[in-house]
Formats: C-alpha cells, structure tokens, sequence
C-alpha cells in the first residue's frame, strides 16, 4: 500500500515559504489571509469554493466549524477572516499541520483557527460539538467511510451541515488504474457520486445538495497543468529543479486520471436532522 508522501503534492511543503520570499516578505513577518490565498488552498477554484461552502452553510448561526484534512490551512483561515467563524483544523501530516499552524500565528488568526494534528478516525471530540463540518479533497484519502460518515453525525449538533467537495470514481475503474490513482493521489476511497449520495443516506444525513464536479475540473487540472509547465522558468529560479519536477509530475498525473474519464469529483451538502438549539 502507498503511503501518503507518494503523493508529489505532499513534498516540499517548504514550496510556501519560498512563495512568500519571493514576494519580498522577511520570517516571521506579519501575514494577511489575502496574500497566502495564491500557494495555501490545496483543493480547485481557490477561495471562490470557499464562498460557495459559507453561502450554503450560512455563517450567522454556525460558530463552530470542523475542517477534516486542513492542509496548509489556508480554507481554515479564509473561513475564519471572512466567515468570523471558529475553525477547528484537523489535519493528519504533521510537516502540513507546522506550516499551517505557523502560518495563522503570522496572520493573527490564532484565536479563532485551532490546528490539530492526528487521524480524522481517531478524532474523539465531543458529540454535537460542531455547527458545520466541512472538507476540500480530503475524505478520499480516508479508509472506512461508514466509520468516518458515523464519526461526523456524531460529532455534529442537530440541524448541523456537512459539506464536502471530493474526488469520485465514474463508472468503474480497474485494478490497474486504482493502483496508479493510489501511488499518485493517495486514493484510498473513491466512490461513485451516487453511491457516495447513498453512503450519506445510510448515516443518517439528509442530501441537499449533490452536484457533479467532474467537468468543471478536468478543466481546472488542464488548465492549471498549461500553466505550471508556461512559467516553468520562473518556478526553477524560486524552487528549484527537484521540487518542480515533483510538482510537474503531480499536476500531469492528476491531468491524466481526469482526461481519462475515470476520475470525477461532487460538492455535497447534507443536514443532520434536527433543529439547531
Ligand atoms: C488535498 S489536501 C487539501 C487541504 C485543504 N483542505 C485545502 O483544500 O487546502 C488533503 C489533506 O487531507 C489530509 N488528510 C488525509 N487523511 C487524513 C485523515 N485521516 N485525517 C486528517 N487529515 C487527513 C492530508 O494530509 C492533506 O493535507
């Protein structure tokens, strides 16, 4: 079984702090959200994502929010700045989990952003402690998702909203392909947008909204792929050759699964029932 550093998105999380030299910014210095939002949001379509999530959700009556797979932070902080919300972060890899924590101290978001670094399944917080739990491409990474779906109804208060965006399988894939979407995306579990939409079901949720992704995004992975490889001068002189040769390769594998038709994507939201307290 792959681990999940096979996955080039996830070496050099230094990249970040090369980024912001280059924008003339000294360690340590003092950092807005709006300036990281070009290198910390690691799902598609950057923060305008983020607003669709907070316009769904509703951020009025929702303080407590649990992002599973928070990365470098930067949807957490983003939530947190604009949304004026209270984001626990939960992120599994501790090289990804430092940075984030790093960079919210930098934006003086520390009071409202709670970065915690462990295992989504293994996360025991108390039941009905979250308004809304929220995750970018990060459910598929994790085993077990009758587990994971029974851990967040349980972690949610009534009334509470899931939300994710997600990679999904379209129609069925082979061995062969599932072993190289493993190696290259770390993908462990990748239903199907129905059976996904029926897994929810099964945990009790109520579907509100189940929409596929997967055009959207095979052009999103293109495009961005083009654009990596024009400016591929510039990315030499600030990371250097290893770290673009690794970002290269992810952005051509991610491509390659999308253009190929197997690989697909949903954004989904779905209610606890119940009335809020
Ligand atoms: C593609 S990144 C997205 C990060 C962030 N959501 C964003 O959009 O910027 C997915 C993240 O999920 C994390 N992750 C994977 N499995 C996890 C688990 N079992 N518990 C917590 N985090 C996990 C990975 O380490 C990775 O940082």
């Amino acid at each position: 079984m792959s681990e999940i550093k096979s996955m080039k998105l996830y070496t050099n999380v230094e990249r970040v702090y090369r980024e912001l030299g280059e924008m003339g910014k000294t360690v340590d210095e003092p950092l807005s959200v709006d300036e990281l939002c070009a290198f910390d949001q690691l799902h598609y379509h950057g923060t305008q994502a983020l607003d669709v999530a907070m316009a769904l959700i509703g951020v009025d009556a929702q303080p407590r929010w649990l992002e599973i797979g928070s990365g470098l932070g930067g949807p957490a902080r983003y939530l947190a700045a604009y949304g004026d919300i209270h984001v626990t972060a939960l992120e599994l890899q501790v090289d990804q989990h430092e940075v984030a924590r790093s960079l919210t101290t930098r934006c003086a978001l520390d009071t409202q952003v709670d970065h915690v670094c462990g295992d989504f399944l293994a996360f025991d917080g108390a039941p009905g402690s979250f308004d809304a739990i929220v995750s970018w491409l990060a459910l598929y990474h994790i085993p077990e998702r009758p587990r994971l779906l029974e851990n967040c109804y349980r972690l949610l208060a009534p009334g509470g909203c899931f939300y994710t965006e997600d990679l999904t399988a379209r129609g069925d894939i082979d061995d062969a392909q599932l072993k190289l979407l493993e190696r290259d995306l770390y993908a462990i579990t990748l239903r199907r947008i129905d059976q996904y939409r029926q897994d929810m079901e099964n945990a009790g949720f109520v579907v509100e909204l189940c929409k596929s992704m997967s055009s959207e995004w095979a052009e999103f992975v293109r495009v961005r792929l083009a654009a990596y490889r024009a400016d591929r001068g510039r990315h030499l002189r600030v990371h250097g050759e290893a770290a673009v040769n690794a970002l290269n390769d992810f952005y051509s594998a991610v491509n390659r699964h999308f253009q190929s038709g197997k690989l697909g994507g949903l954004r989904l939201c779905a209610r606890k029932p119940g009335v809020a307290v």
